[in-house]
């Protein structure tokens, strides 16, 4: 055996491979299953223990020896390409890209367009207690939106809170900031909720709030009225419907006028043509003064919405669910959005 092994040493160290063929030979013979160190290591286990003593050494050498060969610049190649050169007409490898959510693109959307109007950003924790997410905000102890049904309150106490909102941002940055203020506030909220294709437990908004000197209620509307064009298109028409909130007086919802045309239109219109796009409103004197704000020198208006509407306004998808799914399918249908 050991002659053997000094004999194969030999033919290892003159190997000098002319070409890919000659070494996937090479490897065959002396790494394959069958090739001649697997055959040496299983004759060696059968060795007397002074056999081995003498033996293991060089055979560790040849091994040593065969690795050598394939050294990073001698990697047999196992696609076989004809006479060795790189085939520049192959298919490229196909890796799969991931790409950005539906909600994620439409909430930078959103952002990038009010930056650009002026506007920064700023966030809130998503447990929230109950004077940023209700007292403050003019929502008194009685209010539905209190109701247990709505809100996730933590067990352990009973003051906290997965914020509802993003209005509870308001607060935050109105206690901490002088105006002017001009910020806007995408984030997760959550409400205690049936799960279905219309609502969820959990989704995402963004808060907008602008206070200063003389701001009145017709640099909201147009304001509101940019963010429809950039988003919707210049065409849009947009209505301000009279509406109730807490926080701010007066309020009302924004509606764009979707059309008619379709089926599809009329049902998700309920006929109307008209759909609800935001809540917004001058900020409530009484919410400027729980954070320090002189409503007799300021005002300010405020709006928010939910990103999963108008995704599911932009793109047509009938089901909030699809979302939170990760599904392929669903998810590598908007491929082609970058932001
Ligand atoms: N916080 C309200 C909601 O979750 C949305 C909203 C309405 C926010 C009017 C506002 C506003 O800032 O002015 O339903």
């Amino acid at each position: 055996m050991e002659q053997e092994i000094d004999k194969l040493k030999k033919e290892v160290l003159d190997f000098n491979p002319k070409d890919n063929n000659e070494l996937l030979l090479f490897r065959q013979k002396f790494l394959g299953k069958k090739g001649v160190l697997n055959k040496l290591f299983s004759d060696f286990k059968s060795l007397s223990v002074e056999e081995k003593r003498k033996i293991g050494s060089p055979l560790n050498e040849l091994k040593g020896l065969i690795n050598n060969v394939f050294n990073a610049d001698n990697q047999p190649k196992t696609q076989k390409t004809s006479n060795d050169s790189i085939d520049l007409t192959l298919p490229g490898l196909n890796t799969n890209m991931g790409s950005t959510h539906p909600i994620s693109f439409v909430r930078n959307k959103i952002i990038k367009m009010f930056r650009e109007a002026g506007f920064s950003l700023s966030k809130g924790p998503e447990i929230e207690d109950d004077w940023h997410n209700f007292s403050a905000l003019n929502i008194p102890e009685s209010h539905p939106a209190r109701d247990m049904q709505d809100t996730f309150f933590i067990s352990l106490n009973p003051d906290m809170m997965l914020r509802t909102h993003t209005s509870s941002v308001q607060v935050r940055y109105m206690e901490n900031n002088p105006p002017p203020i001009r910020i806007i506030s995408p984030g997760r909220v959550f409400r205690n909720e049936d799960v279905s294709a219309r609502s969820h437990c959990l989704f995402h908004q963004i808060e907008g709030l602008c206070v200063d000197q003389d701001i009145s209620f017709a640099d909201l509307k147009l304001i509101i009225q940019y963010f429809v064009n950039n988003l919707f298109g210049k065409e849009k028409k947009i209505r301000f419907r009279p509406s109730f909130f807490p926080f701010t007086e007066p309020s009302a919802e924004v509606d764009i006028f979707w059309g008619l045309e379709t089926e599809t239109d009329y049902r998700i219109t309920k006929g109307t043509g008209w759909l609800e796009i935001m809540g917004c409103g001058m900020v409530d004197p009484a919410v400027l003064k729980n954070v320090n704000i002189n409503p007799e020198k300021y005002s300010g208006f405020a709006f928010g919405m939910g990103i999963e509407r108008i995704a599911m306004l932009l793109y047509q998808i009938d089901d909030i669910r699809l979302f939170y799914e990760n599904d392929i399918r669903f998810l590598s249908q908007f491929r082609s959005l970058t932001n």
